[in-house]
């Protein structure tokens, strides 16, 4: 069975913008790790009941290390302001294996990279990527000022090396430059496919210009959820088992499950880390979270039972 968590060293960690912390994680000597892919997150392990998920910004394919870029929230409710207050190099961390909801589409076509503020860490994974390949793309990074930018050091490196690529930077409050999302899809080469990811406010605007464009080339990702959870009225048949659970009005799926204490791994229990992720064997979901693309929600096999419910009156999952 494939290994789910992994306890690493914390190597380094240092700052890249004010308050980014950059934060490097190995394996023990010898041994290594799932390869990163360019758009993936891992679950940190925080505390026993404290998960938070955090993009890779390493170089797509490493599996020496994990490399995460942690901003400040000044509204944490624990997970960054304990990364930033305690976590020393020398620390062990528990993180999960890296999954993907946003990767990059295999096409040969330009791709757009609009990033705001820590926003901008799965887009470096996969400027990397996408310049390794000698893929054109292009990447528009907005922030404040230079100061607080996370990432820049490293986003000006790309800048001065890309041959495939190019980087558009954009400090609203230093150079009083900001980003126009709309321009931005309207200059890239027709067929373009663009990625986003960011503050909310900057993925509602992308979600708007988006209507003009092919709903397979749109990418987002948020990390702050935004959605209703779906609400009870129907039966889940653990196919496994064979067990039938009905989900009250005011339960979902992640509810009773673990009520019954059926193990189901899940973390932000929001919609928006795929953690929760179960196969959907019979039934139609009426999906809730804000981690499948358009597309995957409508092949209706896998559901995030976190958030999730069903519009059929049963639902058989592959547990
Ligand atoms: S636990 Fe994060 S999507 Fe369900």
């Amino acid at each position: 069975m494939q290994q789910t968590t992994f306890s690493l060293l914390v190597h380094a960690i240092r700052y890249d913008g004010e308050n980014t912390r950059i934060i490097e994680l190995r394996p023990a000597a010898g041994t290594h790790l799932p390869p990163v892919e360019a758009g993936a997150h891992i679950d940190v392990h925080i505390s026993a009941d404290l998960i938070r998920q955090y993009s890779l910004c390493n170089t797509p394919g490493e599996t020496h290390r994990y490399v995460i870029g942690v901003a400040l929230d000044p509204n944490s409710r624990g997970g960054s302001r304990w990364l930033h207050d305690n976590l020393q190099a020398g620390d062990t961390l528990t993180v999960g294996a890296p999954r993907n909801h946003f990767g990059l589409a295999n096409t040969d076509a330009h791709t757009v990279l609009i990033g705001g503020g820590i926003g901008v860490t799965p887009l470096l994974s996969m400027a990397l990527q996408l310049e390794a390949q000698q893929r054109s793309w292009s990447l528009h990074f907005a922030a404040k000022c230079t100061e607080q930018a996370p990432l820049l050091q490293a986003i000006n490196t790309l800048a001065k090396q890309a041959r495939y690529g190019q980087v558009n930077c954009y400090f609203s409050e230093s150079s009083a430059s900001r980003m126009d999302v709309a321009q931005v899809m309207e200059e890239a080469p027709k067929g373009s496919h663009f990625y986003c990811c960011g503050p909310v406010r900057l993925l509602d605007t992308f979600d708007k210009c988006s209507e003009s464009y092919p709903p397979e080339h749109c990418h987002s990702e948020r990390f702050i959820a935004e959605l209703e959870v779906a609400k009870g009225g129907y039966t889940i048949v653990l196919a496994r088992s064979g067990k039938t659970l009905y989900i009250s009005e005011e339960q979902t799926i992640l509810d009773a499950l673990k009520a019954e204490k059926i193990a189901v791994p899940y973390a932000c229990a929001e919609g928006i880390c795929g953690s929760c992720e179960v196969k959907v064997l019979e039934g139609e979901p009426d999906h809730r979270d804000d981690v499948l693309s358009d597309a995957e929600k409508a092949r209706n096999d896998t559901i995030m039972v976190c958030c999730s419910g069903a519009f059929s009156k049963q639902l058989v999952l592959d547990l």
